[in-house]
């Protein structure tokens, strides 16, 4: 069996997987690549002054990783600027929030040319390359212009935006041009791959082609494409849930309820989380509910991201602002509405806060797939199910549509939804957990791997080796 080589910007394998936190690509690699001979490519996360092209290799808990620094610039560039300023905000609808900054887009190229320099010579001949997410569109492109002729295959946790706003970027043919040297582009959900397809077929600087079974025709050259919706490791995170940690966690926090009703949030502290029309949600359900008040809390668990970010620090701030204000506003001498939280947890103890909570509020305005959705679920008790309360745009919802879906630009429908969920008869929580907990175990994390592994094998690779250069 040949070696996987997975590629992606951020390289994280802890050593004990129960420790994990939030992060559903890192957290989704390192259990993948636990059962593959194989190596873990990426950003070492440090910088140094002068970029030296060689990795560090360390082997973690049993995974391979090669690392490598980065000068400041490229961080700036790369992974805050055209990364996280440009392609996120982009690929998430918020044109508004975008920096079309040319600095950026040349800090990009520069950096994915230098990953490739490093990661050519570590690739044997008969490795299979599985490159993930946004930072690293044209490293494919980049792989075979120094003669890498094995299969690659590239997967977007994010959404695919719409045409029309895909083509406010500048270079926007060249970033798709680059992946027609990728042998497989795989997607979480139909919607962003159709949406991809769209802009092939009719962008007028590209006038592909659609061709039979989701290959697509561009640039002279033919692509796989596919739908391969990433989940949970299930059963990892069952033994994380059940483990005596998970265990205290959920009692700990039964305790802390104090006979009161929690709804959990959790999510990294991001503008496309929906966090503060969740909170105006949750306001308005205050107002329209007064009964009712007292009686439950929203626990919102938002480790701090990308705080080098403007855009990020933005967001922190107005969310402290709202939060404080519906405390002030709401808060009782023993009762607070909102218990807000900028921290991080194991994912055993995320199992047990998941557990404890009646209602799990997943309402981001645009997401890839959303995997605290999944786990949210996994982490009920059969015998008195949560009630998952999952937004329209993320991508779960097109397979989870046993949950409450809603939109969550609507502070009204979040307030209905939330005293729906609140309200919801024993025998129609556990009918829609039953769906829902079936959904998660299709949709395993392994099955997810093998599907798009096997897929990338069975792809034709031109006899030259060259076609995609
Ligand atoms: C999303 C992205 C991942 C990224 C993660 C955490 O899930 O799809 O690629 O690793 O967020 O963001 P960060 O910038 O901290 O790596």
């Amino acid at each position: 069996m040949s070696r996987l080589i997975v590629v992606s910007n951020r390289v994280s394998a802890p050593k004990d997987p129960a420790a994990g936190s939030v992060g559903g690509l890192a957290m989704a690699l390192s259990s993948a690549l636990r059962k593959y001979d194989g190596l873990w490519f990426g950003w070492s996360g440090e910088t140094v002054e002068k970029f030296v092209p060689e990795a560090k290799i360390e082997d973690r808990s049993g995974v391979t990783v090669a690392l490598v620094d980065l000068e400041p610039q490229d961080v700036d560039e790369y992974y805050n600027g055209y990364a996280n300023k440009t392609l996120w905000p982009l690929f998430h609808h918020r044109v508004d929030l975008t920096a079309y900054e040319r600095s950026y887009g040349e800090g990009y190229e520069r950096t994915n040319a230098r990953f490739a320099e490093v990661l050519a010579p570590l690739i044997q001949p008969d490795d299979v390359i599985w490159i993930h997410d946004y930072h690293m569109i044209p490293l494919a492109r980049d792989l075979r212009r120094r003669g890498v002729t094995n299969r690659i295959g590239f997967f977007l946790h994010t959404p695919w935006p719409a045409r029309q706003l895909l083509v406010t970027l500048p270079h926007h043919r060249r970033l798709v041009e680059s992946m027609f040297s990728y042998d497989l582009i795989g997607f979480h959900t139909r919607e962003w791959l159709d949406l991809f397809r769209d802009y092939i077929a009719s962008e007028p600087e590209v006038r592909g082609r659609l061709l039979p079974n989701d290959a697509v025709e561009a640039f002279g050259r033919v692509v796989q494409t596919g739908v391969f919706p990433i989940g949970i490791d299930v059963d990892g995170f069952l033994k994380a849930r059940n483990s005596a940690f998970g265990r205290r966690t959920y009692d700990r926090m039964a305790a802390s309820a104090a006979f009161r009703t929690m709804i959990v949030g959790v999510d990294r502290l991001d503008y496309s989380k929906g966090l503060e029309q969740r909170l105006l949600g949750y306001e308005q359900f205050l107002n329209d509910n007064p009964d009712m008040r007292g009686d439950v809390f929203l626990l919102q668990v938002t480790p701090i991201s990308r705080d080098e970010v403007n855009t990020y620090q933005d967001i922190r701030s107005r969310l402290e602002g709202l939060a404080g204000r519906i405390n002030g506003e709401f808060a009782d001498m023993d009762w607070q509405p909102i218990r807000y939280l900028n921290r991080t947890y194991r994912r055993d103890q995320l199992a047990g806060i998941y557990r404890a909570a009646k209602v799990g509020l997943v309402t981001p305005l645009r997401d890839g797939m959303n995997l605290v959705a999944k786990e949210y679920v996994a982490a009920q008790d059969a015998e008195d199910p949560g009630v998952l309360v999952l937004s329209r745009f993320a991508g779960a919802a097109e397979q989870m549509g046993e949950a409450l879906l809603v939109n969550p630009f609507s502070r009204e429908e979040l307030s209905d939804a939330i005293k729906r969920a609140l309200t919801m008869p024993l025998a129609e929580r556990k009918r829609k957990w039953e769906c829902l907990m079936e959904v998660v175990r299709d949709t395993d994390v392994s099955i997810w791997r093998d599907d798009f592994v096997a897929s990338l094998r069975a792809t034709n690779r031109p006899a030259d080796g060259s076609g995609n250069a």
